[in-house]
């Protein structure tokens, strides 16, 4: 049995289409590996931005804190634990000018602590100390950004796997939906190559 984790952020709420195919990984996951599933809706439930009381609450003995920094970490740490219960994770990100959203990047900002999801090596190496699960990333844009001019202006998908690289998520299947701005065809085309990935996902793990 496998825990799943599915994360949406896409400000777009029901119009997302990386909440849309992220969700039916998650759920088609969860039915053929007869596993349990939960949910953090960073769209309807945006964490707010880190802030001083997070940065110092989280080097504070647990003791001396405030009780805005108990607040603060303590919320950390409940997204910290949905990562570290999870056997898979699944994540949808959707393109904000050129990079994730806010929501996201507020997510990774809670998650990325040192001593808890990183710490360094002897010779001061970052190492990634959430290990042995399963990544699947679903990435939408409107341009296209696996190839041609536009690639070196994707700030998603690359930032968003070295982040997860960077706490020791490493194994990271990545879904692309993109090039749904040049019109309907193109959407539809965009939209059924993503579908059919989705779909080659879920045969595999079956
Ligand atoms: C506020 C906003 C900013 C966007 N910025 C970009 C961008 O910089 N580059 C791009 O290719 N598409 C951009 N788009 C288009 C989205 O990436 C596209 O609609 C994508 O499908 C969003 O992901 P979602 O469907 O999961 O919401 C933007 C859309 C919105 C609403």
């Amino acid at each position: 049995m496998a825990n799943i984790l599915l994360v949406t952020s896409s400000p777009r709420g029901s119009e997302g289409l990386s909440t849309r195919f992220a969700t039916e990984i998650a759920e088609g996951l969860k039915t053929r590996l007869r596993g349990t599933l939960v949910t953090r809706d960073l769209s309807r439930h945006p964490p707010p931005h880190i802030t001083q009381a997070y940065i110092h609450g989280r080097v504070a003995a647990p003791e001396a804190r405030t009780p805005e920094q108990v607040e603060a970490v303590g919320f950390a740490q409940q997204l910290v634990d949905e990562v570290s219960a999870a056997d898979v994770l699944v994540l949808g990100s959707g393109m904000i000018n050129f990079g994730p959203s806010s929501q996201l990047k507020a997510w990774f900002d809670h998650i990325t602590w040192p001593g808890v999801t990183f710490g360094y090596g002897a010779a001061g190496t970052p190492q990634g100390l959430l290990a042995g699960k399963k990544v699947y990333l679903v990435t939408a844009a409107g341009g296209v950004f696996s190839q041609g001019d536009w690639a070196a202006f994707d700030f998603q998908t690359g930032y968003l796997r070295h982040l997860l690289g960077f706490i020791g998520l490493t194994d990271v299947e990545v879904v692309r939906v993109e090039g749904t701005v040049f019109g309907p065809e193109a959407a539809k085309a965009a939209i059924d190559a993503a579908q059919a990935h989705v779909q080659a996902v879920l045969d595999q793990a079956a």
